[in-house]
């Protein structure tokens, strides 16, 4: 397993280039399965979990061919092989679980394995379940896996979510484009990802309003066509390197990035002492007077503090002045890079869904462990300033969503190198 070996200390300058969305692209690929006719995605991001999804795919019987070191992706779904979703594949990555909804909508059948659990919490499929049963689904879990039906094809409805749930929201849409009738999805989820699948959609020919706010209506057509769609910007991988400047001082432009898709986040580095300016290019991120301050976050679904820069946040906060509290909502177990930020000299104290940490002046490098994707990136954000070296070890996680963090952030002067693993 690689490490990655972080030299604290070096101030950072220059631009980082933002990629295309994973939490976009994983959504997206499934979408082949509503049509027979081609889907070509660009602006792909080259990450694992690209490559696990493609390979989930093919074991359909996809065609799914990667072009341009991997930012095309051609997809072809003429000829469905099989509609089970294995576990093997499943259970390295719950996104996995995107072709429910597609399948259901296009073969009248699924059987998808259950994630089950991962490290950041137990993340069932209730949501996305009662959701396909209100459009006439009978699903029933065998063996681990969800054995699910629609005798006559999926039906348009009225589906309230009890929770603005991102994956469940995605599965609905992709189903309802080919239900009969209409289909309402209250309380949906309102993340860019969703907008940028109903884009996608609505390019193969599906009718849809409403995608970005928590009502959305589809009307089933009887089939879809093909496309190619641009995959959005990565509003986390931008968030992400948006930090590097604000823990290692000097000032980075991020490429691509749009003001619009980190709102909530910006305001809250606003409120540190951040200064954000949109640039012709993206945007260009730098403390206001070399110090970062202390601020209270409480993550939310979109337009809220995304959890998915609340470990990130945190390893900002642990050298701001002063001291903050960050609760985190949306998983039961997502501070699992606080004991290793600790390792570092932080100073952190977790109790359940909040975490208060005191800002110390300067952490010192150490070897810590990746536990989540998000969590390895963090630790790695809080080396670019820690005194001497720090160690990042299983790195995996770090490859499943961020594409050369060495090579971008080496681009930008850290001190920063991948070693092969043992
Ligand atoms: C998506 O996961 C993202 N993954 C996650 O990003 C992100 O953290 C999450 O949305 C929240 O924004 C992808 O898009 C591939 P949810 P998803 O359904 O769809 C509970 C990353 O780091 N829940 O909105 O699985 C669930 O347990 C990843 O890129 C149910 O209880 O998230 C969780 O506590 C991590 N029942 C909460 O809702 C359900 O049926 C949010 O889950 C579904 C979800």
């Amino acid at each position: 397993m690689d490490s990655i070996i972080v030299k604290g200390g070096k101030e950072l300058k220059g631009q980082i280039h933002i990629a295309g969305a994973k939490n976009a692209a994983l959504t997206l690929m499934p979408a082949t399965l509503l049509s027979e006719e081609p889907l070509t995605l660009t602006n792909a991001p080259r990450l694992s979990d690209i490559k696990t999804m493609t390979a989930l795919l093919q074991s359909l019987g996809t065609e799914v061919t990667s072009m341009q070191d991997g930012k095309v992706i051609a997809l072809s779904s003429h000829n469905l092989t099989t509609t089970k979703a294995d576990y093997e594949i499943v259970r390295k990555m719950r996104a996995s679980n995107l072709v429910l909804g597609p399948l259901l909508a296009r073969e009248g059948n699924a059987i998808v394995s259950l994630p089950g659990g991962c490290a950041i919490g137990a993340r069932p499929m209730d949501i996305h379940t009662s959701a396909l049963e209100l459009m006439g689904a009978e699903i029933e879990l065998k063996d681990g896996y969800l054995h699910a039906v629609a005798p006559g094809g999926l039906k348009g409805n009225v589906v309230p979510l009890r929770f603005a749930s991102v994956g469940a929201t995605e599965n609905i849409l992709m189903a309802a484009t080919l239900a009969k009738g209409t289909t309402v999805i209250e309380n949906a989820a309102r993340e860019p990802e969703i907008v940028d699948l109903a884009k996608c959609l609505k390019a193969m020919g599906a009718q849809i309003e409403g995608e970005g706010t928590s009502r959305i209506e589809i009307q089933g057509v009887d089939r879809l066509g093909a496309a190619t769609h641009a995959v959005v910007t990565d509003r986390i991988e931008l968030g992400t390197y948006m930090l590097a400047p604000v823990i290692a001082g000097g000032e980075v432009e991020c490429l691509g990035g749009k003001m619009e898709l980190v709102k909530s986040f910006v305001e809250k580095l606003d409120a540190c002492g951040v200064d954000v300016t949109e640039t012709a290019n993206g945007l260009l991120v730098k403390n206001r007077n070399g110090r970062h301050t202390a601020t209270d976050v409480i993550t939310q679904p979109f337009p809220g503090f995304p959890t998915d820069l609340q470990a990130q946040m945190m390893a900002m906060l642990c050298t701001a002045d002063g001291t903050s509290v960050l609760e985190e909502t949306i998983f039961e177990n997502r501070f699992m890079h606080a004991p290793e930020l600790i390792r570092m000299g932080a100073d952190i104290e977790v109790h359940g869904g909040s975490a208060t940490v005191r800002g110390v002046d300067r952490l010192k490098g150490a070897p810590v462990m990746a536990t989540d994707l998000r969590a390895s990136v963090s630790l790695i954000l809080a080396g670019l300033a820690a005194e001497g070296e720090t160690r990042v070890n299983r790195v995996y996680h770090l490859d499943r969503g961020y594409e050369h963090v060495e090579q971008k952030l080496g681009a930008v002067g850290a001190m920063i190198e991948r070693v092969q693993g043992e």
